[in-house]
């Protein structure tokens, strides 16, 4: 190994990714691919949390990777795999237990919102979601992990089960850094601008998934719940559906929020939300055509995951032995 520092992310295959997922998180990853020795993963093993369709779940996880790769992911550079292929995340996630108290994952804004969502089915899973995410993260020894605002939660947990362990035993992990960009880090919903944008709510409209093609794409801007003064300008507190289209807009043409409150200071919503959909769709037009092409490619795809899964055993096995060692297990010979 050289002596580059180690980032670790994943996106959960609970459905098509949004452009959150991909401007809050994947996006930025692609930048780090020569600065760190680059982990991401295909966190299955999360989305079983939810209900899920057995078949769709496993055609989602293909369809996930071949989005990580064409959205820039080199699988040359980095290990990209899948996370029930390397059985020490569920392992080290039983050690982890042992040290988290209830409360600290009871308290978790996403377990709660998740439960009034799922009411039906409030399992264990739901709530121990945050120390299986530790254990993908500690597994690594990552340090910095990308991702979008909504999970800075869950990182504090990952720091600090890696303090407790540490402290409680010996050395063993780094405490991982967040790293979360300072635009794009919560996207909100197109019909909701004071709800997070996500690729599992039921309202189509809310969301651009990373499969759309140009007409819906365009179709859901226009629809775009705004407000009634017709002004862009940015404002998150009284104009939030304008101020998210800003964002976005921004984002996926490179401009400033200052440079696109100037040029359509002399017009009004349509012509506006007209020009996000445009700049969206073209932006994600290239990924959808790679990424349907490589989906035509099974055998590379599974090729990927199966060269990740060895690269990614390799270091969690390392890890593992060592925790199991700490606690007190006897390593079989
Ligand atoms: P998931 O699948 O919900 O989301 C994947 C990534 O996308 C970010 N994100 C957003 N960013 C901006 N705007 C949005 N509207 C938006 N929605 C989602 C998320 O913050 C995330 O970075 N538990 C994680 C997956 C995971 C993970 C990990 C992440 C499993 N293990 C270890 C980091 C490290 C999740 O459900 O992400």
């Amino acid at each position: 190994m050289d002596d580059k520092k180690i980032m670790f992310s994943a996106v959960q295959p609970s459905g098509i990714p949004t452009i959150g997922n991909y401007v809050g998180a994947i996006k930025n990853w692609v930048d780090f691919q020569d600065e760190f020795n680059c982990i991401f993963s295909i966190a299955d093993l999360h989305t079983l949390t939810v209900k899920q369709e057995p078949s769709e779940l496993r055609a989602r996880s293909l369809e996930l990777l071949a989005l990580y790769i064409a959205c820039g992911l080199d699988p040359e550079k980095c290990i990209l795999f899948v996370q029930s292929h390397v059985h020490e995340h569920a392992e080290l996630t039983w050690i982890l237990n042992t040290i988290t108290y209830p409360g600290e994952l009871s308290r978790m804004t996403q377990f709660k919102d998740k439960s009034a969502r799922h009411a039906e089915n409030v399992n264990m899973g739901l709530m121990d979601y945050p120390v299986l995410m530790a254990s993908d993260i500690l597994l690594y020894n990552a340090h910095l992990v990308p991702v979008g605002a909504d999970q800075k939660q869950h990182l504090e947990i990952a720091r600090d089960l890696a303090i407790r362990f540490n402290n409680r035993y010996s050395p063993t992990f780094v405490v991982p850094e967040p790293y979360i960009p300072k635009v794009g880090a919560k996207v909100m919903s197109l019909s909701d601008p004071t709800k997070k944008m996500s690729k599992s709510d039921d309202n189509l409209n809310g969301f651009i998934s990373m499969n759309d093609d140009t007409d819906t794409i365009i179709r859901k801007f226009k629809r775009a719940v705004t407000d009634s003064d017709n002004k862009i300008v940015y404002d998150v507190e009284n104009k939030a559906g304008i101020s998210n289209l800003m964002t976005i807009y921004s984002l996926f043409t490179g401009l400033s929020l200052e440079s696109i409150e100037n040029e359509f200071s002399d017009k009004g919503y349509g012509d506006f939300k007209l020009k996000v959909g445009e700049a969206v769709a073209s932006g994600l037009k290239p990924i959808t055509d790679k990424k349907n092409d490589l989906l035509k490619n099974k055998d590379y795809l599974i090729k990927v995951m199966a060269d990740g899964r060895e690269k990614a055993s390799r270091i969690a096995m390392r890890t593992l032995k060592k925790v199991y060692r700490k606690v007190g297990l006897v390593l079989p010979e």
